[in-house]
């Protein structure tokens, strides 16, 4: 028997916690939302596995209208190409022998293409490819402001890409750069400011490998605060938005984004304790519940704020008496990023108008490596 099925068809309160859940006519919202603004400009889209890390997402977000998904990780990409999924992008450096190892066994399975910014990286991926006679597609990976990885435009971008033409067994694709600096940004105008400035430098960059006879077919960058500046550059190819599939109370906040997805994903908690009238206590801590953007919320309960984290739990002041909170309740909880909070988890339960419909294994959960 499927160890899933007792809880098909049961109310969402009667699931025990903690409990990742997914409202699936939200989600299925946001997929539609987003494959319908592609579907009007130059660039496709390229949804992030990081966010869900569950194949089954990304053969939904595939069958709306993706040209493939992003992994940050080679587990994730593992994950969704054993689902039989090809068009992979590792929007990251696949580094050391183990890893390229990896990435080599999958470029047999799939058209993959990974991240590139370095010269000996580049070489150990092109002899371990021609040893196993696989083909590796290549992105060179530009800084375009983030300061994390990648190689400054101009000069330094034309000579890996010399590099990755010359070498055997790999395919030079084009050019990535993430502005990841710039997604989160909440007002419109700022953001679209910094976007474009950031954008820029990767346009630039094509620009002059171009001059010098080098032709770039791909240009991916892109995230979900980002999505409609980024994806409305003609020359922009595919965007790699992940976090608009369940959004947060992060992204909720940002300006011409949170209006237009709705957040799809909570964490069931139960009451367990409610020591005294203001305090009430709930079984979901750190251990459920991701805090670096801030402390995630209750949903749907006025006068109850959520003030504290320990590992196994959740306090959470009531500045409201009439607040019936009492031990054995269950409520929701809003999560401040999405993509950290998923990876604390083993399953999805997903849920059409309050009933369990589908129970779905996060496949890449964990796979950090
Ligand atoms: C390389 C890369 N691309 C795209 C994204 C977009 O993600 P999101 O949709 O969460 O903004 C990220 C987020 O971390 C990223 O690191």
């Amino acid at each position: 028997m499927n160890t899933n099925e007792p809880f098909i068809g049961m109310h969402k309160t009667e699931l025990d916690t903690p409990a990742l859940l997914i409202d699936l006519d939200k989600m299925e919202a946001n997929i539609e939302t987003m494959a319908s603004y592609f579907s009007t400009v130059n660039a496709d889209l390229r949804p992030h596995v990081k966010t869900h890390k569950t194949p089954i997402i990304s053969h939904k977000q595939i069958a709306a209208g993706a040209i493939g998904v992003t992994c940050a990780k080679l587990g994730e990409a593992e994950a969704v190409i054993h689902a039989g999924i090809r068009d992979v992008l590792i929007a990251n450096q696949v580094v050391g022998p183990h890893k390229i190892a990896r990435l080599i066994n999958l470029a047999k399975h799939s058209e993959i293409m990974v991240a590139v910014d370095n010269f000996e990286n580049v070489q150990a991926i092109s002899e371990a490819a021609a040893a196993k006679g696989a083909t590796v597609r290549m992105l060179i990976e530009v800084n375009i402001g983030m300061n994390r990885c990648g190689v400054e435009p101009g000069e330094p971008v034309l000579k890996l890409a010399e590099k990755v033409r010359q070498s055997p067994n790999l395919k030079f694709e084009g050019l990535m750069g993430y502005e990841g600096h710039t997604v989160t940004k909440r007002n419109q105008v700022e953001r679209d400011a910094a976007a474009r400035e950031a954008m820029q430098h990767l346009l630039d960059a094509k620009h002059y490998l171009e001059k010098q006879g080098v032709e770039v077919s791909i240009m991916s960058g892109g995230g979900t605060g980002t999505f409609n500046i980024t994806g409305s550059i003609p020359e922009m190819t595919e965007v790699q938005a992940g976090s608009y599939i369940f959004m947060d109370s992060t992204y909720g906040n940002v300006e011409g984004v949170g209006e237009q997805f709705d957040c799809s994903l909570s964490v069931l908690a139960t009451v367990v304790s409610r020591p005294s009238p203001n305090r009430v206590i709930v079984d979901t801590g750190l251990k459920v519940l991701a805090k670096e953007f801030g402390i995630p919320q209750p949903v749907g309960v006025n006068g109850v704020e959520l003030t504290g984290l320990s590992e196994e739990h959740g306090t959470i002041q009531v500045s409201d008496e009439n607040v019936s909170l009492k031990p054995g309740d269950k409520l929701e909880i809003l999560p401040s990023h999405c993509c950290t909070t998923v990876n604390l988890h083993d399953r999805y339960y997903g849920i059409r108008q309050g009933i369990v419909e589908s129970v779905w294994d996060i496949t890449a959960r964990g796979k950090a490596q």
